[in-house]
């Protein structure tokens, strides 16, 4: 199976880190596109020196602790809106954004297709193909309500950097799994990320 996995510049860096690392740990193909703002955001939120891609999932795989890596990730310049994967002749299964910035949810409504995350995206609803976006912002004003809910008309489904407390939760990482477990369920993916719902009162 192939994905693509765009990474914006919206803070939340650690769904992104989370999500890559428990991808690493299943078979399948990943293509990586990360936003100079994402690279920004990410050296702020883990003070960590990170410059490009390579460095960003090299920090994701090893910075809790080495995984054992079953996936191949390869890596697209954000600006290379002429990579393979900017033409819908190239098959993916499903492409996720997270986390992603108002700024590129509003581009793939808008149907710009500017950098490569954009330009995926846009070729993934095309498709027809599985599109998740993770924003992240408070409040919400209404440019940013109309942007997600054209995005779901459109066949998306926003998954909003929101996890659930009901699971106790101890650590950021506790947290930053429930969003990467839901992005894994929506593709179809078995996940032992966090426990499915047990009432116990
Ligand atoms: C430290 C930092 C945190 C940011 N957090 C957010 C955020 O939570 N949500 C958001 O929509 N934009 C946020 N931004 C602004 C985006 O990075 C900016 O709109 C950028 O143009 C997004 O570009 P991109 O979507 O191409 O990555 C943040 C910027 C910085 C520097």
């Amino acid at each position: 199976m192939k994905y693509v996995v765009g990474m914006a510049g919206s803070s939340g860096s650690i769904y992104g880190a989370r999500f890559i690392r428990a991808m690493a740990q299943v078979p399948g193909e990943t293509y990586l596109i990360i936003s100079p703002p994402a690279i920004r955001v990410f050296r702020e939120e883990f003070q960590v020196k990170v410059t490009n891609a390579e460095d960003i999932l090299d920090f994701s795989l090893t910075h809790w602790g080495s995984v054992d890596t079953k996936h191949v990730f390869h890596f697209r310049p954000h600006a290379d809106i002429g990579a393979d994967i900017a033409s819908g002749s190239n098959i993916w299964q499903g492409m996720v954004v997270v986390p992603s910035s108002m700024k590129t949810l509003a581009s793939v409504r808008a149907g710009l297709a500017d950098n490569l995350i954009e330009r995926c995206a846009d070729v993934t609803l095309k498709e027809r193909r599985r599109l998740i976006f993770v924003p992240r912002e408070t409040p919400y004003n209404r440019i940013h309500l109309q942007n997600m809910l054209a995005l779901d008309e459109a066949g998306a489904v926003i998954l909003p950097a929101s996890p659930g407390f009901y699971q106790n939760p101890k650590t950021l990482e506790d947290l930053g799994d429930f969003i990467a477990g839901r992005i894994f369920n929506l593709l179809g993916l078995e996940q032992n990320l966090f426990s499915k719902w047990t009432p116990n009162s």
